[in-house]
């Protein structure tokens, strides 16, 4: 069998269930795998849950539950909430198994007959929250280096010759940049080996619960040794079959995790068994609330999909299409360098930007002009030169990101792709082709469809559901490879496009997390001399009106009226019917494609068996005929106005 291509998550504590926060590790690792599988490459990607050692028995004790039956609980939630998700892991493993501590038994037992692990007194302070050993000159204030209160101990346990790995670690990572990424973790990295290893204590006096050394029920591994270990027994180590999967292509983690144990401890362990090390370990920043570290103990816990639930409350998207909502928020903000801040005003801001905004737009306004422009179909036809460079930088970009693991340049690479659509749109105006008869018409729609098929491919590792409403929209069989990705032959000519359906309606701004500042009143213009001067209102009474900017996407006599138009116009992110009294002013191909004020929030009315929703602004001129209003340069669609 070849080798596969293997991802690892860290297994977390059940000691708490999935946050923002573990949700962004996890998530990462799915993005990856996604990706590979669209490479064609056979994938196994796992993740799991960090069961023994003290911290989940004090969380157990804490609940009043038996451990046993507390992490089977826990877990049970972990998987659920991962499903939810839509992480599509291969394989969960809980360090709880059978076959985990039989593989930890193996591990220490092999490294013990090495002569890498030998007897001694251990003296020093314990961190539970973070599960590590710490000396007496580590400690800040009499707390850990984290904060966390210590406790003393002093017992005869196991040490692991961690000191004999430190040469070899430091050259191992000097002939592999790609080893740890991004650099600057690798450089911490460094700075901790030069400051020279010392030897780790392996194993605690049993408290009743945790994995007992080989042969002595009185001490348990210490739990970081044995979680470490996971990443192999699931590849079925030392049995047979285990090199189709080891050693992990990527591992993936939070910086905290890194240093002290990734990418020393692990290497090292892996050294002393005489297994090869895992290709690359990715080290992302964190994900903060106020600046501090999400974590339950802090009470500052946002949970992934209660956050997608509340946007599809706030907006009416499909649930489904929310969690693709926190999906890309994750990451679009994925943390490298520097860590992130998360507030909901910014999650907020970004859907109205990217989906709402950039992504709503681009195929609403493509499905639209298709329909109308080339009988809803894809025309044969090659893009013009123009998109077919943007399209191919795109993807070439996305693509050397994605090798270098930087989720948030390769998210941002797919919607560059959507961003330069509309600009094309903008520019090429096919409403104003269509007019003239310029030949170029089919072409520029089929340009169009090239840059929405293109997002689809480029889109599908970060939001699978949006993918595929994009490929159903394009009434094209959803792409499952990356191979061909931005050329023509994606695209079926002659195909039938699908139905077209707004998938992010707008957060309006008073609905949003961070209302914007109330607008003030705008200074009252003078009336014209010979109007009389009209009641005053109060800016109360204007702000009733909801007046926004749409495009007229279709435009055509209304059937028994000479002075009617009946027009398809597209608000934001949906099209609506709006019938016009100014066909004597206006020639249907000339409103196709032009901005115009809407009022948005008029009740609907029925206008010669027409029904309209919505109303045009126009100023009156001397025989009371339109003169329709219209921005004095592109505004965003579906703007406010006031
Ligand atoms: N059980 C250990 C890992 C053992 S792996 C052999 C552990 N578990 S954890 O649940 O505390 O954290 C798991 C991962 O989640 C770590 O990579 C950690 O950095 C990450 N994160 C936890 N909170 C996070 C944020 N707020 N932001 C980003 N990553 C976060 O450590």
């Amino acid at each position: 069998m070849p080798k596969r291509y293997y991802i690892t998550t860290p297994i977390y504590y059940v000691n708490s269930v999935p946050h923002i926060g573990t949700a962004l590790t996890t998530f990462a690792a799915d993005v990856t795998a996604r990706y590979q599988k669209m490479l064609g490459r056979e994938v196994m990607f796992l993740t799991g849950t960090d069961e023994n050692g003290l911290k989940v028995l004090e969380a157990a004790k804490a609940a009043g539950k038996d451990p046993m039956q507390f992490v089977d609980e826990v877990a049970g939630q972990f998987v659920e909430i991962w499903r939810g998700m839509k992480i599509e892991f291969d394989d969960f493993i809980r360090t709880t198994e059978e076959r985990h501590v039989r593989c930890a038994q193996e591990v220490f037992q092999r490294l013990r007959e090495a002569g890498h692990v030998y007897p001694g007194t251990y003296e020093g302070w314990y961190d539970v929250s973070s599960e590590t050993f710490y000396k007496e000159s580590d400690l800040v204030d009499g707390l850990s280096p984290d904060g966390n209160p210590v406790t003393w101990v002093q017992e005869e346990n196991f040490f692991f010759r961690l000191s004999d790995f430190e040469e070899r670690l430091l050259q191992h990572i000097e002939s592999n940049p790609q080893f740890i990424v991004p650099e600057v973790r690798r450089n911490e990295v460094v700075g901790f080996l030069k400051q020279g290893l010392r030897d780790v204590c392996i194993t605690r006096s049993n408290p009743g619960w945790g994995i007992p050394i080989p042969g002595d029920d009185s001490k348990v591994i210490y739990v970081w040794f044995d979680a470490l270990i996971n990443y192999i027994t699931a590849t079925g180590w030392p049995d047979s079959g285990w090199e189709d999967l080891w050693p992990a292509e990527v591992e993936w983690m939070g910086k905290d995790i890194l240093t002290r144990f990734h990418a020393t401890l692990w290497p090292a362990m892996l050294m002393g068994l005489g297994l090869p090390l895992p290709a690359t370990l990715v080290g992302h920043g964190w994900m903060t609330l106020g600046g501090e570290k999400i974590s339950k103990s802090k009470g500052n816990v946002v949970r992934p999909l209660e956050l997608a639930e509340g946007l599809s409350e706030l907006t009416g998207c499909e649930r489904d299409l929310a969690i693709d909502a926190v999906r890309h928020h994750m990451a679009a903000t994925m943390p490298y360098e520097d860590d992130t801040v998360f507030t909901l005003e910014e999650f907020h801001r970004r859907y109205n930007t990217d989906l709402a905004n950039d992504l709503g737009n681009a195929l609403n306004r493509s499905m639209a002009m298709a329909a109308k422009f080339v009988g809803g179909a894809i025309p044969d036809e090659q893009p013009e030169d123009e998109v077919a460079q943007a399209i191919a930088q795109s993807v070439e970009q996305y693509r050397r990101h994605m090798e270098a693991f930087r989720l948030d340049r390769a998210s941002a690479a797919s919607l560059e792709v959507i961003r330069f659509l509309n600009k094309y749109i903008d520019t090429r105006a096919p409403w104003a082709l269509a007019k003239s008869g310029d030949p170029a018409l089919p072409r520029v729609l089929f340009g169009m469809a090239l840059c929405l098929r293109t997002a689809e491919g480029l889109l599908r590792p970060f939001m699978p559901g949006v993918a595929d409403a994009i490929a159903a929209q394009l009434g094209q069989v959803p792409l499952t490879s990356l191979e061909g990705v931005g050329t023509p032959s994606t695209l079926r000519p002659g195909s039938k496009l699908g139905e077209a359906r707004p998938m992010f309606p707008r957060i309006q701004a008073e609905r949003a997390a961070a209302p914007e500042p109330k607008a003030q009143p705008p200074e009252r213009p003078h009336p014209a001399k010979e109007a009389p001067p009209s009641e005053p209102i109060g800016i109360e009474d204007f702000a009733k009106v909801e007046l926004r900017i749409g495009r007229v996407l279709e435009a055509e006599p209304l059937e028994g009226s000479d002075k009617l138009l009946r027009l398809q116009v597209v608000v934001g992110s949906e099209t609506r019917q709006i019938v016009a009294g100014i066909r004597a002013q206006y020639a249907p191909l000339d409103l196709i494609g032009r901005q115009v004020v809407v009022v948005a929030n008029l009740k609907p009315a029925m206008l010669r068996g027409a029904e309209s929703r919505g109303m045009l602004l126009a100023a009156v001129d001397g025989e009371g005929g339109a003169i329709l209003l219209q921005p004095d340069r592109e505004a965003p669609e579906g703007a406010k106005v006031r």
